[in-house]
């Protein structure tokens, strides 16, 4: 029997997590759930959000499946989530966004893959207070960091019959931290001349998101920018309750959608397990349960389409309703 990482999270973490580990092992597919929690609680009674057995359990089971964890506003400990990626070094965030069936968008048809370096940019936490009044953070790139996570877009692009890697970057501003990643991103592209190369400015990448998202195939960018534009192409297919997301690296992935906490809906049977289950869907597809996996899909899309729906997609059931129709159609 396969053994996964389960880190429950907090806000609606549990409740979306509950739904998935239910829906999986209704779909017949056997793991011993290594269950680990983390954050605020967390750090209350064992004075660390991110104690070492988590990441010691991801170690050992190689994979995880992750729920949001709340990371305190302008104050207080340092994302639980950045610091799993960096620990682990699963530097490369993957979000495919693609439009699910019986959710009406503006958009038909998108199907962009945001490729998002992991582990530094404006997330290496490097930051220091000047003065009461001043404050600076280090914004840090580098060229192993970017062309190792320029060659997973290509090579991804190329396993999974994408035409174009659309590289990101605001380099007319930030000519040496950008530039740097834009320039490795021009040595890789050489290196794959089936793929056609695009580059583009973020704030132009955006307007052209909104309106013609259709023109984009993988985009490949570095830290802070790809989780803004990840969040913007959630939003293109019908928010986060729907956005899949995973952290993979060299030996460690770790699958979580793209969503936070969500602690507005927490508690109240609210929340759409819908993307926690699509990054499951992937874990599944990692661990060799591919054919779980697709019924899952299958059974996933049919629930949607009999317009069986949370309320962040327009429908009017709870977490628990949806996922019980689910898995009544497995
Ligand atoms: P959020 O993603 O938690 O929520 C934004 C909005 O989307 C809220 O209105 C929420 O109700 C809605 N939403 C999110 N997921 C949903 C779901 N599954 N079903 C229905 N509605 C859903 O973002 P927010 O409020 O900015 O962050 C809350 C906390 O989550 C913060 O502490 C943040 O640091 C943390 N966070 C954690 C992440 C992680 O663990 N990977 C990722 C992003 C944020």
């Amino acid at each position: 029997m396969k053994r996964v990482t389960l880190i429950k999270g907090d806000g609606i973490g549990p409740e979306i997590s509950e739904a998935v580990v239910k829906i999986i092992q209704a779909a017949g597919v056997e793991i011993d759930w290594d269950v680990q929690t983390a954050g605020a609680d967390v750090a209350e009674t064992e004075g660390s959000p991110l104690p070492q057995r988590v990441i010691d359990s991801v170690k050992a089971n190689k994979v995880a499946l992750k729920s949001p964890v709340t990371t305190p506003i302008g104050k207080g400990f340092r994302s639980v989530n950045v610091q799993l990626r960096k620990e682990l070094d699963l530097y490369s965030n993957l979000r495919p966004c693609y439009n699910l069936p019986g959710i009406k968008t503006r958009y038909d048809n998108v199907d962009i893959v945001v490729v998002r370096e992991n582990t530094e940019d404006l997330y290496a936490g490097i930051e220091r207070q000047i003065d009461e009044d001043a404050a600076e953070s280090i914004k840090r790139i580098t060229r192993f960091a970017s062309e190792r996570i320029a060659e997973f877009a290509f090579d991804y692009a190329v396993k999974n019959n994408r035409k174009e890697v659309c590289v990101v970057t605001k380099a007319n501003i930030c000519k040496l931290s950008d530039g740097l990643f834009l320039d490795s991103a021009r040595n890789i592209a050489q290196k794959y001349p089936q793929i056609s190369f695009r580059e583009i400015l973020v704030d132009n990448c955006c307007m052209q998101l909104v309106q013609n998202p259709n023109q984009f195939d993988v985009l490949l960018l570095p830290n802070l920018y790809g989780d803004i534009v990840s969040d913007l192409c959630a939003g293109l297919i019908g928010g986060l309750g729907i956005a899949l997301g995973a952290n993979i690296g060299k030996d460690y992935a770790v699958f979580e959608p793209v969503h936070g906490s969500a602690p507005d809906i927490a508690g109240q049977n609210k929340a759409n397990p819908t993307a926690m289950l699509m990054s499951a869907i992937e874990m599944l597809n990692y661990i060799d349960e591919r054919e779980a996996g697709e019924r899952i899909r299958k059974a996933l899309f049919a629930t949607l389409e009999a317009n069986i729906k949370t309320a962040d997609i327009g429908g009017n059931v709870g977490c628990k309703e949806f996922t019980e129709a689910l898995i009544s159609r497995l």
